[in-house]
């Protein structure tokens, strides 16, 4: 099969969170399953762009509304990642450093989808499949189905897959005067509540729909920022598949970042010497149990609750245990978390930043993970975490929940209902006494964690049974 997949962002090419992660992967180990897959993204101006090697594949133009636009689709030219990349420059438009956040956003992600729909529509033949990922390409099975230049690519099979059903992209109406010439019939393939809203688009015009879990699938029947019903009118083409990890890139045996490299067999060692490592650099204790949390400081992953969090656990347990946070997001609690670096000297830091060599030494390091998050609609961080024999303490939600099994069920984790300080805090207090108390069982689940498989290796062909369907 030959599969296009449609996105914002691409590891190692533009990553702002697991979206890049999962596009960056997943293709590379479809094609090693014997198919072929692509992925585009636009051509945000990243250090990948500046130092690859990329050749001119297409050039063509789209008119939207008033503007005529002329589009370049790059490739990057020596197979670098596994899988073709090709990038769409659209000039005024995609010649930006970050993937998202500019005032024209809306702008730029239309042109985007535009462009990459007609730039297929000049195949020579055309893809078995076109997936897109998130709002940011959920136009792209209407424009597909209902704009009159691009009828040809009616009956390409389009999925969809969730990463994230907070962010819908909505726009008004009056958007849709730019939109390539449509089928005026179809304007409900594109409402919801009065507004064009590209995520519920792709959810109706898509031929099948997943989300990176089973659970979040359940859970957005109830809980979608406003997509419930819809969610459950469509929950017949709807599946959720649960994330893998690239292996390649996590793997404490070989990773470049990490200050000594291991294996199951050397777990203990390996740790010890990364938490060494570690405590040095941000000043903390190493003979405390170090928990970790890594990720964008937003409400969604509760990061909102941390401040508080830590405040109150390095008192009530007597400074026995150790903090280390890298993230970045709300200014709020960015400066809430950045604050308690001189006030908790010794016993937590604060890197406010993305940083994506420290994040592996962090996981190689620590020995708890937390991920009190709200919505979850996978999570990588608890999977990457289990490679690296880091053990995680989760609230029991979406994918956190399908992940990570309680060691009170004679699991290997930690998990929680609430995301509040309370919960957390005695989940950080479950953790503390299996550090000083239970050593050998520790050391254990370390072994047992390492070889769980949630590879894409053993994942990939779930995509393609699903396009098989
Ligand atoms: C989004 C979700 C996260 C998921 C990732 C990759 O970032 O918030 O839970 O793991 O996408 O699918």
């Amino acid at each position: 099969m030959e599969i296009l997949h449609v996105a914002a962002e691409c590891y190692p090419y533009a990553k702002v969170g697991g979206l890049g992660d999962v596009v960056g992967a997943l293709p590379k180990y479809q094609n090693q399953i014997g198919h072929i897959a692509k992925v585009v993204v636009p051509m945000h101006r990243t250090k990948f762009l500046y130092n690859n090697l990329w050749e001119t594949v297409h050039k063509g133009s789209i008119i939207l509304g008033v503007r005529q636009m002329e589009y370049t689709i790059i490739k990057e030219q020596t197979n670098k990642l596994g899988f073709d990349l090709y990038c769409v420059d659209i000039y005024g438009l995609t010649d930006r450093e970050n993937v998202y956040s500019y005032a024209d956003d809306a702008d730029r992600y239309l042109s985007f989808q535009v462009a990459v729909v007609d730039w297929i529509s000049h195949w020579e033949h055309q893809p078995d499949i076109v997936h897109v990922h998130d709002y940011h390409a959920g136009l792209i099975p209407f424009f597909m189905q209902h704009c009159y230049a691009y009828s040809a690519l009616k009956n390409i099979k389009t999925i969809l897959t969730i990463h994230n059903a907070q962010y819908q992209g909505q726009m008004s109406w009056d958007k849709a005067t730019v939109f390539p010439a449509w089928d005026a019939w179809a304007w409900g393939k594109l409402d919801w509540k009065d507004l064009i809203n590209p995520l519920a688009s792709a959810v109706k015009c898509a031929w099948k729909v997943n989300t990176v879990s089973p659970s979040y699938m359940e859970e957005i029947r109830s809980n979608a920022n406003g997509l419930e019903n819809l969610f459950e009118y469509e929950k017949g083409k709807c599946t959720g598949i649960i994330n893998g990890i690239d292996n390649a890139v996590w793997d404490p045996e070989t990773d470049t970042y990490l200050k000594v490299n291991y294996d199951r067999a050397k777990v203990t060692m390996g740790k010890h010497q990364n938490k060494l490592e570690l405590c040095t650099q941000f000043n903390l204790d190493p003979t405390k149990p170090l928990m970790i949390f890594i990720g964008r400081l937003v409400g969604e992953k509760a990061a909102d609750i941390l401040p508080e969090t830590f405040k109150q656990a390095i008192y009530q347990f007597q400074g026995n245990v150790n903090f280390l946070v890298l993230g970045s997001g709300e200014k709020k609690v960015e400066n809430e978390l950045a604050a308690l670096n001189t006030r908790f000297a010794g016993y937590y830091n604060a890197k406010i930043d993305y940083n994506e060599g420290l994040s592996h030494l962090m996981y190689a390091g620590a020995d708890f993970i937390l991920m009190p998050s709200r919505v979850e609609p996978c999570g990588l961080n608890q999977l990457y975490a289990l490679r690296y024999g880091t053990l995680a303490m989760v609230r029991n939600t979406g994918g956190l929940k399908d992940t990570i099994l309680d060691i009170g069920d004679n699991g290997y984790g930690f998990k929680f209902n609430e995301a509040t300080v309370n919960d957390l805090l005695y989940t950080i207090g479950r953790g503390i006494d299996l550090f000083f108390n239970e050593n050998d069982k520790m050391q254990e689940i370390r072994e047992y964690i390492m070889q769980l498989d949630y590879s894409w290796e053993s994942s990939a062909q779930r995509y393609i049974d699903l396009y098989n369907s």
